[in-house]
């Protein structure tokens, strides 16, 4: 029966997670899976989580299903750290938010409702993007394409041959956007060219999808969300995937949300409605308690006001962690593979190590970055910033051998 089925290759990054688990090394460092570690190298527990969570276990109840769409708070929670609690699109009731399974739980529920609705639509993901963008999409039907994104030489953005490239796609094509913090490159579009962006996907008739997985890890909780209230602004219908993995330390959790701006009320309670029935064709309903967690933090203003001071301090410590490998691969790294570490934001930095010399990283040194070179800075600290450049410095100078 079974004879046909295929061996999994793996996933890159959570199955090299999977493996850094079982390296037996003493010395191993991991910077492959985007995930914020603190100073000591432990993944933290945000304070305002671990009140808010003892709050809600001493509150202890029954646990029945949540809606098909979720916990109402936190889908409001949702929309109002997302797109400003103000947003005339808010106010006006024209925007479907259901809670999801994570990031990726949005992307997938997302996928199969414009499967259903614009079956003749194609996708397009940035070149590179997060490898999982890809995946969702294809598994849900789609072709999936690139646009330019990600200039090597430079470290930076091909914006002119983007917009381009984004300005001849069909209409109604998907367009999946990184809000912020790109994964897996660290940059970014800055406000101006956001602008422009969005006035070439209204004028083309396009339908924008976009991923925010890292607000607040670039240049704050409402900067980052620009593109979002912009969106909104110039009144163009789309996506927006957001998670708490990572902003709240809620990995395990999976805590997500799927928001559609639409044209008007009426249409956002079909949107709504047809939302729902992909979280019952897919899963029934969502979990409690990662849902819970962030709802009494994102509605209690103490709980609230920790979370975001902690945000920037993890946010700063990154930033501290680039200077610092900067400045420790400073001479050993040529200027123009330099700069990239300041100035890419977020949690990941695009080295332009190649495939070759990241897998002789991890087998000779135990330093795991992904195979497309992509660095989780965020989880460098004082004891392994040495070790990592101590091993790119030596890798690099066997290259030029
Ligand atoms: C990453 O990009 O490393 C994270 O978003 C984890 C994942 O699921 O890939």
């Amino acid at each position: 029966m079974f004879e046909h089925i295929d061996a999994y290759p793996g996933d890159p990054i959570l199955t090299l997670n999977e493996n850094f688990a079982k390296d037996l090394r003493d010395n191993k460092v991991n910077l492959s899976i985007g995930i914020y570690y603190d100073d000591e190298g432990r993944l933290p527990v945000m304070q305002a989580v671990r009140e808010a969570e003892g709050q809600l276990l001493a509150e202890l109840g029954p646990k029945p299903y949540l809606p098909m769409a979720g916990f109402a708070q936190y889908r409001d929670a949702v929309q109002s750290l997302v797109f400003g609690d103000d947003s005339p699109a808010r106010v006006d009731g024209r925007i479907a938010t259901v809670q999801t399974l994570g990031g990726s739980g949005a992307l997938k529920i997302g996928a199969d409702f414009i499967k259903r609705y614009f079956p003749d639509s194609q996708v397009w993901v940035s070149d590179p993007t997060w490898e999982n963008h890809r995946f969702i999409f294809e598994r849900a039907g789609f072709t999936v394409s690139t646009y330019p994104y990600y200039d090597e030489a430079s470290g930076g953005l091909k914006f002119e041959a983007m917009l381009t490239a984004i300005d001849a796609l069909p209409a109604r094509s998907v367009v999946l956007l990184h809000a912020c913090c790109h994964n897996p490159t660290g940059v970014d579009l800055n406000d101006a060219q956001w602008v422009q962006l969005i006035e070439i996907l209204k004028k083309r008739d396009l339908l924008p999808f976009i991923d925010m997985a890292y607000q607040g890890f670039g240049a704050g909780i409402e900067a980052d969300a620009f593109a979002i209230r912009e969106l909104v602004h110039q009144n163009v219908p789309a996506f927006v995937a957001n998670s708490f993995s990572k902003n709240f330390s809620l990995y395990g959790e999976r805590c997500g949300g799927l928001s559609v701006i639409c044209e008007s009320p009426d249409v956002a309670a079909r949107v709504l409605g047809q939302l729902t029935s992909a979280v019952r064709a897919n899963y029934s309903n969502p979990p409690t308690h990662g849902a819970k967690i962030v709802a009494r933090v994102l509605t209690t203003p103490e709980l609230r006001q920790s979370w975001e001071d902690e945000l920037t301090s993890m946010c700063r410590r990154i930033m501290r962690m680039r200077a610092e490998i900067h400045d420790c691969l400073r001479g050993n790294v040529p200027d123009t593979m330099l700069a990239r570490y300041l100035e890419q934001r977020g949690m990941f930095t695009y080295t332009g190590l190649l495939a070759g010399q990241v897998d002789v990283l991890r087998e000779r040194h135990g330093v795991y970055l992904i195979r497309s070179g992509r660095m989780c800075v965020a989880a460098l600290n004082e004891r392994n910033l040495a070790i990592t450049a101590r091993a790119i410095a030596e890798v690099l100078s066997h290259a030029t051998d």
